[in-house]
């Protein structure tokens, strides 16, 4: 394209994107109009989705009680486990196939749309449960067809799973964490509505905020499309085609929306511009991140979730160790991002730039450790860990995070910089502690 040079072609090289996204709504007083689009969707009988600390807050009887209002039936199941499992999948699955719904609403973090998708998907095109998951860890098999309408109402601004095609869990028996993708996952309808998040505690705005943060500068940094092989047929493009020209205009107004309003969200929740700001953030990230891909912070997250020792931060179920997913993926960003600079600089300070950093004036060689120092000074100022190892690890761990980071291929081949085995222990040593 001649518009950008970054995006170069090649005789090799991919020269076509494509933007999938799901229909959205967006804005405060939008769930109450849910009813309406259920019914527009053609449904009659709805299973919704939702975890058991939410269902004691107002946003499920809104749901309710606008479904009630449009004469559409429904079951609600209130069992999402928080940082799903294979299990807790499998059990949404069975609500999800005895329930004969024609179509879902989840209402939650991504942890309820995620449950929901798989429940979707499990119980519209019945497999063995290794079938959909990603390979290796799984069989990787494609989605047969089309999934039943899915409404996802997200209350966390945080993973943009209402505009994905990805459904992540923890796979118990092999203590990591990994997923199912397909375009046939991501939901039909969006509905956010930023009020939603006023009653997030201040660590899952901080933790999830994060994560849309990280989505935003790794897509933003990924591999560009045209640099990934042309794919054998368009059947065959993946959902991660690296960043790309549409996938870079939201990651940048994500970026410039989290350098100003994370910090403001987490510390006073009464401050509804930085929630709303970072809601819509949230949905920017996601849309670009959907169609373009993550890298190594994710990958190397994985892991750190999987693998989560004692870890139990405020604001999250008290019952078992969790490292909540943002918190996972923002305690390897400043090390990650050291070891990508060299691939491609100016967007490494770019993304130090949108995220409010006033040390852009600097040779190409130290891009990395500026953007590094601006997420550091976040991460302090909002009490996110000290690192990998504020989260329980130590030196003695970095073989079995990196085993566990080296399955998730699918992310770091998204990565700008080839990444060995070698290359992730450097990096998870350089995350051991920031401060
Ligand atoms: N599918 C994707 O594209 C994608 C992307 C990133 C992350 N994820 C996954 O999403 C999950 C994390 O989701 P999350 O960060 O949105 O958090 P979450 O869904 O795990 O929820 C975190 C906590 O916040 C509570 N909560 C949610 N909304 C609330 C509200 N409005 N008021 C008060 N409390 C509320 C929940 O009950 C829970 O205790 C992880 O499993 C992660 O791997 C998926
Ligand atoms: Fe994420």
């Amino acid at each position: 394209m001649s518009c950008c040079h970054y995006y170069e072609f090649t005789e090799q090289g991919d020269r076509v994107f494509s933007v999938d996204i799901a229909a959205i709504k967006f804005g405060p007083g939008s769930l109450q109009e849910v009813g309406s689009d259920a019914v527009e969707l053609g449904l009659k009988r709805v299973g919704i989705f939702t975890d058991p600390v939410l269902a004691d807050f107002p946003y499920l009887d809104t749901v309710q009680t606008a479904l009630r209002q449009a004469n559409v039936d429904f079951e609600t199941y209130t069992e999402v486990h928080i940082e799903p499992t294979d299990q807790s999948f499998q059990h949404a699955s069975q609500f999800a196939t005895e329930g004969k719904f024609d179509g879902f609403i989840s209402l939650g973090g991504g942890s309820v749309i995620d449950t929901c998708k798989a429940a979707n998907l499990y119980s519209t095109h019945p497999a063995e449960f290794e079938t959909y998951v990603n390979a290796p860890l799984g069989d990787g098999k494609p989605v047969p067809g089309r999934l039943k309408p899915h409404i996802a109402c997200p209350t966390t601004s945080g993973t943009g799973s209402e505009c994905t095609g990805i459904a992540v869990f923890d796979y118990l028996k092999l203590k990591v964490k990994t997923g199912i993708a397909s375009r046939a996952l991501r939901p039909t309808k969006a509905v956010i509505d930023p009020t939603s998040t006023y009653t997030l505690p201040a660590n899952v705005v901080a933790a999830s905020g994060f994560d849309v943060l990280s989505h935003a500068l790794e897509s933003y940094t990924a591999i560009p499309y045209t640099q990934r092989s042309k794919p054998a047929s368009p059947a065959l493009r993946p959902m991660s085609q690296g960043a790309n020209p549409y996938s870079d205009v939201g990651c940048e107004k994500a970026l410039d929306l989290t350098g100003r309003y994370l910090v403001r969200a987490t510390q006073n929740s009464d401050d509804h511009e930085a929630r709303d700001n970072m809601m819509f953030a949230a949905t920017l990230a996601g849309i670009a991140f959907g169609n373009s891909g993550v890298h190594i912070p994710h990958g190397m997250a994985y892991s750190v979730a999987g693998l989560v020792k004692d870890y139990q931060p405020q604001g999250y179920p008290d019952d078992e160790p969790i490292c909540p997913h943002g918190i996972s993926v923002i305690v390897n960003a400043p090390s990650a991002f050291r070891f990508t600079a060299e691939a491609c600089p100016d967007r490494h300070r770019r993304g130090a730039e949108l995220l409010g950093s006033d040390h852009l004036d600097v040779p190409d060689s130290d891009t990395g450790e500026v953007l590094a120092q601006r997420l550091i000074e976040m991460m302090h100022t909002t009490a996110m860990p000290n690192g990998v190892g504020g989260v329980g690890y130590d030196n003695t761990d970095i073989s079995d995070l990196v085993e566990g980071a080296y399955a998730q291929q699918r992310l770091l081949q998204q990565s700008p910089r080839e990444v060995s085995k070698e290359s992730l222990a450097h990096m998870y040593s350089g995350a051991m502690n920031y401060w």
